[in-house]
């Protein structure tokens, strides 16, 4: 049997678990009370979070003990913690259940992140159309406030953190960490050019640590069970339990919080399996920019960032469609390059136009317009997107694309007219 719901999900079989009252009662707090009173080096913190192979949860999978140690702690002048709580990758719907469930434990990882880092002032940034969530998390900082966990000289520790929740502008880019920034400051949501990274220069040019609300909400679980624990939950490298949100063609799709490295196929079976008792015909393993799978890959792979790097895919933010045999791949991609000509910032040439000339093709395909010369004119423009953007945003984009004319080719010929 899978071990599920031990980390952000620890507490959703309880009544009203996004009470202050249930986060208590599983011991919610007092790994924060712990930090104060005992006045727990900083660095022993991050030292936990590397022992522990903590890999953010948010899209990118990187090692947040090292992202955390990026931040001068004795750097003079203010710090920040943000938390990205956007939510926007097509597929994805982990945080909004974590703000809706355990909203308290979001803030414990966000306090432990100021403390680590010596930044006292924290950001949530919260997708925009998350007006319950919003809710919520704002109700679960008002009780934590008024408990004096959170603000002026905490518990009489001498540390102060002030944290506020921000609702989203709406727009998929204010989901990549720079644009965030920008957005928060008020401007157009827009990726920065990097370097400087945000560990030097992030919100209004300070010092600033972004993580995904996963990530945040695994730290306090993390340090109370200890690193060791974190890191036999999962595999070497890939410490811990990760939210699948599982969508699409599946009898119970649903997000599952399992441990890493857990084989693909379990997973489907969690999901109640393929629904109508169809074949499975793909994946995508990590929201609609990772790389799709044929079944017969992605049946062979574990859910985890190595195994699914090995398999050509990623992990991504978790978010695992499912799709059978009666699925089109090329209406399928068609959708996925609509949303991200819509979604591209437009700050960069081969992403602007690139995204632009992927969907109009995609539609001609589709229309029976195309011809078989136009499928490798697609497969060009999206390697000529790869790398040669500010932000992810084109990988992201282009990375579909690639993946869906390499495993289903046949699929696109069938549409275009049979000449050069
Ligand atoms: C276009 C784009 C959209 C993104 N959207 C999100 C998002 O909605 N939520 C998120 O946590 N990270 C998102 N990311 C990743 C963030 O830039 C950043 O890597 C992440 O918040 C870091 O958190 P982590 O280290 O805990 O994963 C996005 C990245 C890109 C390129």
């Amino acid at each position: 049997m899978i071990l599920q719901n031990q980390v952000c999900f620890r507490s959703i079989h309880l009544p009203e678990p996004w009470t202050l009252k249930t986060y208590q009662s599983v011991g919610g707090y007092k790994v924060w009370r712990k930090i104060l009173k005992d006045k727990t080096p900083p660095k022993q913190i991050i030292a936990d979070l590397k022992l522990a192979a903590l890999r953010g949860r948010g899209g990118a999978g990187f090692a947040t003990g090292l992202k955390w140690s990026f931040v001068n702690y004795d750097a003079p002048g203010q710090k920040y913690v943000l938390c990205n709580s956007d939510e926007g990758e097509p597929g994805t719907f982990k945080d909004r259940n974590i703000l809706l469930l355990n909203p308290h434990q979001v803030i414990e990882g966000i306090l432990i992140a100021g403390y680590a880092m010596g930044a006292t002032v924290g950001y949530n940034y919260v997708r925009g159309e998350f007006f319950e969530p919003l809710a919520r998390v704002e109700a679960a900082l008002n009780e934590a406030k008024n408990m004096g966990l959170i603000g002026k000289n905490i518990l009489g520790s001498g540390f102060d953190f002030e944290l506020y929740n921000v609702s989203g502008a709406g727009a998929y880019i204010c989901g990549e960490e720079t644009a965030l920034m920008d957005s928060l400051e008020g401007k157009k949501g827009m990726p920065r050019f990097k370097p400087p990274y945000p560990a030097a220069h992030g919100l209004y040019g300070c010092p600033t640590t972004i993580n995904n609300t996963e990530t945040f909400a695994t730290v306090p679980v993390l340090l109370e069970q200890g690193a060791q624990w974190h890191l036999e939950q999962g595999l070497p490298n890939n410490g811990g339990f990760k939210i699948f949100s599982v969508s699409g063609h599946v009898n119970k799709p649903g997000n599952y919080e399992i441990p890493l490295g857990t084989p693909f196929k379990d997973l489907l079976e969690l999901a109640g399996g393929v629904k109508d008792g169809k074949k499975l015909k793909a994946v995508i393993p990590g929201g609609s920019s990772a790389p799709v799978l044929p079944a017969d890959i992605i049946l062979q792979t574990n859910m985890d960032f190595d195994s699914l790097a090995n398999a050509g895919s990623m992990l991504g933010s978790g978010a695992v469609i499912v799709m059978d045999e009666s699925t089109c791949m090329v209406k399928v991609l068609a959708r996925i390059t609509d949303f991200y000509f819509e979604e591209s910032c437009g700050q960069c040439t081969p992403c602007r136009e690139g995204t632009g000339w992927m969907a109009r093709l995609m539609h001609n395909i589709l229309q029976g317009e195309a011809v078989v010369s136009d499928i490798d004119k697609l497969d060009a423009i999206a390697s000529n997107i790869i790398g040669r953007t500010i932000c992810a945003f084109g990988d992201a984009a282009a990375m579909p694309v690639q993946s869906f004319i390499k495993y289903f080719r046949e699929e696109f010929l069938a549409y275009v007219k049979k000449v050069a």
